[in-house]
Parts: structure tokens; C-alpha cells; sequence
């Protein structure tokens, strides 16, 4: 129980108001080095978004939220025309930094919506509106990851072997996280998984970070290479996989770590429930389907070079980095998010969530 909580209170993004500073956990040195560091400049704070010291779709998007508030601070524009065109062209660069993830571009409009909301305001008064949206994003998704958590409890059973890929636990969100949210919700409650935690190549968020996190919390954790998720589920120890997602698309589709879509082929052959875990503002339903998500191509170093002391192939082999993938929604059992449990067909379940509730 210790162990959990240590977890779940992790600040991967921590806004201290009496510093009015910004930090983060630089999850590039995990699990070697837990390190804070203090994002101050545009420069700063798109390095860290696009060097994953700071990752996961959620934290991406409440980070983004706290560095244009810090960046508002240091604008001097003499009139609110000034100020606003200055705060939309950080935005921008905020929100290029990465493109798969929607949550990116959700909590960057968000800001951008507040700014525009009190431009008339008193200087004071319009930082402290963008320092409250920040902390209410924060907020907001701590909440949604505890009610996606236990959503996805009701899913599995005391005893279940889960199959995990990349890093969608607590560093990758706030509290619990998404697709280990219910692991770790089930294990404070005293429920044991057996949970398969793929190395997810090539920077090894499964590796570094989630069975990391889920050691530390005491789940019984195994780590496989990304190859060996068919053994696992063959050998009959896998009841569910969980993962995360960086954009759904209105019908289903799912943008998730590289790697997600074999996964769930794989369940699908061997009839094992696939389910992605998520908060609705991943969810974009202006994107019909996973052909119009923007999929980040990473520098081939990450497979050539990164992890090893000498390089692994020759430099002139050519590499092919794409650092997501879109799993069909066909290969989809359900999507789970803090508002319920979204069924086939998604073009109607995914839309029920976003209906005006009178
Ligand atoms: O490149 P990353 O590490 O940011 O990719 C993260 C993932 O793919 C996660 O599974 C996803 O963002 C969900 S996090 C709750």
C-alpha cells in the first residue's frame, strides 16, 4: 500500500505558485535518476516536449498548459493586441512540438481560448485566469484518470495476467494514469495481476518507465521484449491487454506507441479482449478516422545508435522511425474513458460522449 502511494504521488509536472517556476521529472534519466527539472524559456520547454524528458499524451498536454502560463508571464506587450498576438505565436510553437498527440493541441487552444476570454483584463487578472486554467487541466485529468480507473477495474479479475504496452501510468498522466490506472487501483484494494510489461522499442518506455512504476508500487511485473508479447499470450497468461492512446479518431481508430497495432492483432488471434484506456480530450472527433492522424517520424539514431556503445548498423542503412501507429477499431474490444465504457459501433458511442446533455 506504501509502495502505491509513493507511485500515484509522483509529480512528474509539479507548478510551484510561491516560486512561480515550472518542473518536471526529466523521465529520459528514469528509472536510473528521479531529477527535476526547471522548464523558463520557449527554447527550454519544446526541447523537453520533443526530447520526452516530459511524455505520455496527458502530461504533454497539461505541461504545455503551465508553460505558456509561464511564458505569458514574461511577455511585455504594452496593450492586450500585443500581448494576445505574442501569446498565440508561443502557443504555436508549443503545439507543433509534437504531433501525434491531440491532447497537445486541446490543452494549447484551451489557453489560447482563456487568454482571448480576458484579454480586456488587468494584466494581474489575466495571468491569474491562465494560471487557473493550467491547475484545472491538472486537475481535471487526475480526476479522469481515477474514474477511467475504475471503469477499467470492472474489466478484469482478481488473478488476470495483463499485457501492457509503452508507459500509461501515473508519469505519462497525474495520479493513477490510464491504461495501469486499474492495476494499480486493483492492487491498492488488494487484487493481484500479473502484468507484461513490453520493452516498447525504441526508447523503451516499457522498460524505463512501466515496470519501473509498477515494481515500485509492488504488482508483479514482467518486463518481455516487444517480439515476445505471441509466447505470452500463447502460453495462456494474458486475460486482457491495457493500453494507452495519443488520438482517437471518431470512428475508433486509435493512434497509440509503435507497436500497439501488433498487440492487438495478436489478442485478436488468440481471442484475448483489447482495450485502450483514455481521457475524452484524447479523443478528436474532428479526425473521421486513423488515416488522418499525423504520425511523428523520429530520428533513425533512436534504433541505430542511441542505446548502444558502438553503433548497431552501418550509417548509411536506412531507417524508418515512426513513433506511433493506428490500430483498427475493429481490433478494438472497447475504449474506456472517466465518462463510461464506449462499445462498438464507435461513430455512435464516441459521439453519445460528446452530446450537449440538456
Ligand atoms: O512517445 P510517448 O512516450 O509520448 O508515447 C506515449 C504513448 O504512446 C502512451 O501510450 C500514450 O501517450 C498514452 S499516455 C496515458
Amino acid at each position: 500500500m506504501e509502495a502505491i502511494q509513493t507511485v500515484i504521488r509522483v509529480q512528474n509536472i509539479r507548478y510551484d505558485k510561491a516560486e512561480e517556476a515550472l518542473y518536471i521529472i526529466d523521465q529520459t534519466k528514469l528509472p536510473g535518476e528521479e531529477r527535476e527539472i526547471r522548464l523558463r524559456t520557449v527554447e527550454e520547454m519544446e526541447e523537453a516536449i520533443r526530447a520526452l524528458r516530459v511524455r505520455g499524451a496527458p502530461a504533454i498536454g497539461i505541461c504545455a498548459a503551465y508553460c505558456l502560463y509561464v511564458l505569458a508571464r514574461s511577455i511585455d506587450a504594452p496593450e492586450s493586441g500585443a500581448f494576445l498576438e505574442q501569446f498565440r505565436a508561443l502557443a504555436q510553437r508549443i503545439g507543433n512540438a509534437r504531433p501525434t498527440a491531440v491532447n497537445l493541441s486541446w490543452a494549447v487552444r484551451a489557453m489560447v481560448e482563456t487568454a482571448e476570454a480576458h484579454r480586456d483584463e488587468p494584466r494581474a487578472a489575466l495571468l491569474e485566469a491562465l494560471y487557473e486554467k493550467a491547475a484545472d487541466i491538472h486537475r481535471d485529468d487526475i480526476e479522469k484518470c481515477t474514474k477511467i480507473s475504475e471503469y477499467g477495474l470492472t474489466l478484469v479479475k482478481d488473478g488476470d495476467g495483463i499485457l501492457t504496452h509503452c508507459n500509461a501510468g501515473p508519469l505519462a498522466t497525474s495520479r493513477y494514469g490510464t491504461a495501469l490506472g486499474p492495476i494499480l487501483l486493483g492492487t491498492e484494494r488488494g487484487m493481484t495481476f500479473h502484468v507484461f510489461s513490453d520493452e516498447t522499442r525504441p526508447l523503451l518506455q516499457g522498460t524505463r518507465l512501466t515496470s519501473y512504476e509498477l515494481q515500485r508500487a509492488g504488482v508483479d511485473v514482467t518486463l518481455i521484449c516487444d517480439n515476445m508479447a505471441s509466447i505470452v499470450m500463447k502460453n495462456g497468461w494474458v486475460q486482457a491487454c491495457f493500453v494507452g492512446c495519443d488520438r482517437v479518431a471518431a470512428n475508433g481508430d486509435t493512434a497509440n506507441k509503435i507497436g500497439t497495432s501488433g498487440v492487438a492483432i495478436l489478442a485478436k488471434h488468440y481471442g484475448i479482449p483489447f482495450y485502450v484506456l483514455g481521457p475524452t480530450s484524447t479523443i478528436d472527433m474532428a479526425c473521421p478516422d486513423g488515416d488522418h492522424i499525423p504520425i511523428e517520424q523520429r530520428d533513425p539514431q533512436e534504433i541505430k545508435t542511441m542505446w548502444y556503445e558502438k553503433p548497431m548498423a552501418l550509417p548509411e542503412v536506412k531507417c524508418y522511425n515512426p513513433a506511433f501507429d493506428v490500430t483498427d477499431h475493429s481490433l478494438i474490444t472497447a475504449i474506456v474513458t472517466e465518462q463510461g465504457i464506449c462499445r462498438p459501433p464507435y461513430t455512435e458511442s464516441l459521439a453519445a460522449l460528446f452530446e450537449k446533455k440538456p
